[in-house]
Parts: structure tokens; sequence; C-alpha cells
């Protein structure tokens, strides 16, 4: 069975690059357990792609059966291929852990000429840790922002200035608190927020999952919403490679959240890996592969970003604290109203899809990367007017 499949899976890669529209075969597990296979017309157009960054927040390949594989080079090699189910309208992936996995394989993903993601839905769905001022453990967080946090200069918090609150400063700056003067491009990324209203609309009947001993430990903070049941609520998400935690940083972070975000945004969660899948979108937008309007960021909480009151910033950090299960759990329940809600009123709405706010800051990227494009799109159609215009005339 493992040679039938990697000898599929190595043709498929083989003959990727050379077929577009022909039908080939990819494995599929059964429900009996046996290998089996299916075709595909290549390429797959799904309407939804959902994204995971690791194994534990896998809930779709089998409750929704994207059980036939499609091996793509590029991808990580914990996760080598994409699962869709039979009639591949949905996939999911899962890119491996932090800003380099999440970077190259959301990358070989957009890139493959396996798909065809031009009009898909990008439903990134992950755990992260939680601002107690924003929500609490099992809460589920829709992001406008996402905000490359810890991109700058840092120096040992032993060593800064005493009239500094913080170690960092953002590159070509002095000091803490003033704006970056030198850009790399991936500071910041704004999402559609007029997708994230219509796809929040459908977790109306949602019950979140709770446990008693997650509720037991959030009751020791003795504020809301820390201290209540989860919610769905907006909030942004910063991403770091490093895992921080303790209020000084997460204060530090927060204002370097509103610093690139004019104010507008709101530091509410923590993970290692969206502004890094959010600058392979951008370029693949860029090279028309994909719409930069249809992606949804959706964090979880399966820990508090800092303890409660009088606790010990590492003590706090390294206790259980019974979020992890109900995160997980959270995300497989808030999406499969969003799942439905996409695949039956695609017609009417998704297919043609959601226009993004008048007010979009940063339109996609600090490049204005979007605005670009459409500048370009209505030059364009200009120049095609022209063009009929001169035909009518001769
Ligand atoms: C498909 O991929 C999944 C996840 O990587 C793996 O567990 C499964 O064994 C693969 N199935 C086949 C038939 O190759
Ligand atoms: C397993 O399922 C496949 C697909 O339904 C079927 O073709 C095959 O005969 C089944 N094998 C066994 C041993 O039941
Ligand atoms: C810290 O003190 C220095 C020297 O007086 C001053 O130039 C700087 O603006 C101060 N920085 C802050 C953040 O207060
Ligand atoms: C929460 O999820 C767990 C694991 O899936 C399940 O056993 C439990 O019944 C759920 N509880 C609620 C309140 O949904
Ligand atoms: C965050 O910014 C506020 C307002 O400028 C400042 O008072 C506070 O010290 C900063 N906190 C950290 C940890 O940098
Ligand atoms: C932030 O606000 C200032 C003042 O309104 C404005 O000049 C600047 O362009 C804004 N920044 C962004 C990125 O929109």
């Amino acid at each position: 069975m493992v040679s039938t499949t990697s000898i599929l899976a190595s043709a498929l890669a083989i003959t990727s690059s050379l077929v577009s529209a022909s039908p080939t075969f990819v494995t599929k597990t059964n429900d009996n357990g046996t290998s089996g296979k299916l075709e595909f017309e290549f390429p797959l157009k799904p309407k939804i792609m959902l994204i995971s960054l690791f194994a534990p927040e896998d809930v779709w390949t089998q409750s929704l059966g994207l059980t036939n594989n499609i091996t793509l080079p590029g991808l990580s090699p914990l996760f080598p291929s994409i699962g869709c189910n039979d009639d591949a309208s949905i996939c999911h992936m899962t890119t491996g852990e932090s800003e380099i996995n999440a970077a190259c394989s959301t990358s070989a993903m957009l890139l493959a000429d396996e798909f065809d993601f031009t009009s898909t839905y990008f439903l990134i769905g992950g755990i992260a840790g939680i601002n107690p001022y924003m929500g609490t453990t099992g809460s589920v967080g829709f992001a406008r922002y996402a905000v490359q946090v810890a991109l700058g200069y840092e120096i040992d918090s032993r060593q800064i200035p005493s009239n500094w609150s913080t170690g960092y400063w953002l590159f070509g700056s002095s000091q803490p608190g003033e704006p970056a003067t030198t850009i790399y491009g991936t500071e910041v990324y704004e999402l559609n927020t007029n997708l994230r209203e219509k796809v929040m609309g459908y977790l109306g009947d949602v019950q979140l999952n709770d446990t008693a001993e997650a509720a037991e430990y959030r009751s020791k903070y003795d504020y809301s919403p820390a201290n209540q049941s989860p919610q769905i609520f907006k909030g942004d998400v910063a991403t770091s490679d490093v895992y921080f935690a303790g209020n000084l940083l997460d204060e530090a972070f927060g204002n370097i959240t509103s610093l690139w975000t004019n104010g507008t945004g709101k530091y509410a969660l923590t993970a290692e890996e969206d502004n890094a899948i959010f600058e392979a979108m951008v370029r693949s937008h860029t090279a028309k592969k994909m719409d930069f309007s249809r992606v949804v960021l959706m964090r979880t909480a399966s820990d508090f970003d800092r303890g409660y009151g009088g606790s010990d910033a590492v003590t706090a950090f390294q206790a259980e604290q019974y979020g992890f299960e109900i995160a997980i759990a959270n995300i497989q329940i808030a999406y499969t109203p969003i799942i439905e809600g996409i695949l039956n009123d695609w017609d009417s709405t998704f297919s043609k899809g959601v226009s993004p706010q008048d007010e979009w800051l940063y339109n996609a990227d600090i490049f204005h990367t979007l605005v670009q494009r459409k500048r370009e799109v209505r030059e364009f159609e200009r120049m095609m007017k022209r063009s009929q215009v001169g035909k009518f005339r001769r």
C-alpha cells in the first residue's frame, strides 16, 4: 500500500507541470480503510481551503472526508499533501509551525499548477495565546489585522535605559513608542472586514465548548472577560516566532500593534504564523493566483498570555490552564457553520466575492498591494474601452 501511494504521489508530482486539464488519479482512503484511487480533473478549484498550522488543529480530514491526497513539492516534510473531499470543493492543508514553515508551505500550495485558487475562500483556523483583557481560554477571535510584533530591535531588559518601558523598538526608530522608518513589508496585514462580518453572521446559534477545569483556572483572574465563559469576539493577532508571555512583553507588543494600525488594531491573540501566511498570499494575489479579499483568520484561545493578579510570570506561563482541548474543539465548532454557510450561499453571495471595507487602511499590506492591483485592472479596462471605441469608429 505504501509503495502504491508513493508511486502515485511521485507520478503526480512529475506530471503536474506538464498536465493542466487532463484527469489524474489521486490516492484515497476508503471508508473501510483500504487504499483506493479517485479521478480528478486538474486544476482543482476548491471553494474552501482550510489551513491548520500543526497536527492537533486538523479537525477536518476525518470529519469532512478530506482523504484524497494531493502531494505537492515544497510542502512541509511533516505534512506533504493537501487533502480534498471527493468533489474537491473543500480541501485542507497543514503548514507546519512558526513563520518559516508557514511561509514556505503556503507559497508551495498557492503556486502549484494542480489548483486554481482564484475563487477560493481561505479559512485559517488555529489555537493561540489570549490577552485576558480581550477574551479567555476557549474564546474564538476573528481578526482584522495580523502584526509581526517582534520584527525590530531588541536589547536585554537588564541593559535598557532607565526611562524605557521595554527592550523592543522598531526598525529605524530610536526608542520604544516611535514608529518605524525602515519597512520590510511584512509588518502588518489587513483582512476584509466585510467578509469577517458576513461569516460571523453564521455563528448565531453556536454553543462553544468549555470544561469545568478550564472554568476553574480562569476564575483566578479577577476581571472580565478573563473569568467569564468563552465568547466569539473580534480581535487582532500578533505574530512572533518567540513564544512570549508576561504582562510587560504583552503590553509592549500591544503598543506595537497599536503603532502599526494607527490605533485601530487591538492586540488580542498571539501565534506564530499569520504574517508569514499573508505575505505568501499577497504575493500570490499579485501573481493572480488567489484573491486576498477572500481570507478569514480565526484563532481560538488555548492559554493566557499573562498570569492572574499576584501570580509569578513563569509559573503562570507553565501552568496547566486546561485551555488546549476546548480551543481545538472550538475550531471545529465555530468553522463548521461558516463552511456550510459559504457552500449554501455560494451562488447568491460568495461566488462573486464580498467587497472589502472602504476604510481599508492598508489594502492588504503596508505596500497597499491590492490598491495597486485595482489600479492596474482599472487601467486595463480603460484601455479595452478605448480600443472598443476605436473599433466602432472604423
Ligand atoms: C493522506 O495524508 C494523510 C495526512 O498526511 C495521511 O495520514 C494519510 O495516510 C494519507 N493517505 C494516503 C492514502 O496516502
Ligand atoms: C473497500 O471499499 C472500496 C470502496 O468502497 C471497495 O471498492 C472495496 O471493495 C472495499 N474493500 C473491502 C475489503 O471491503
Ligand atoms: C529617555 O531619556 C533620554 C535622555 O534624557 C531622552 O532623550 C529620551 O527621549 C527619553 N525616552 C523616553 C522614552 O522617555
Ligand atoms: C467539549 O468537547 C469535548 C471533546 O470533544 C467533548 O467530550 C465534550 O462533550 C464537549 N463539551 C461541550 C460542553 O460541548
Ligand atoms: C505602552 O505604552 C504606554 C503608553 O505610551 C506606556 O505608558 C507603557 O509604558 C507602554 N508599555 C510597555 C510595556 O512598553
Ligand atoms: C495614520 O493616521 C495618520 C493621521 O490621521 C495618517 O496621516 C496616516 O496616513 C495613517 N496611517 C495609515 C497607515 O493609514
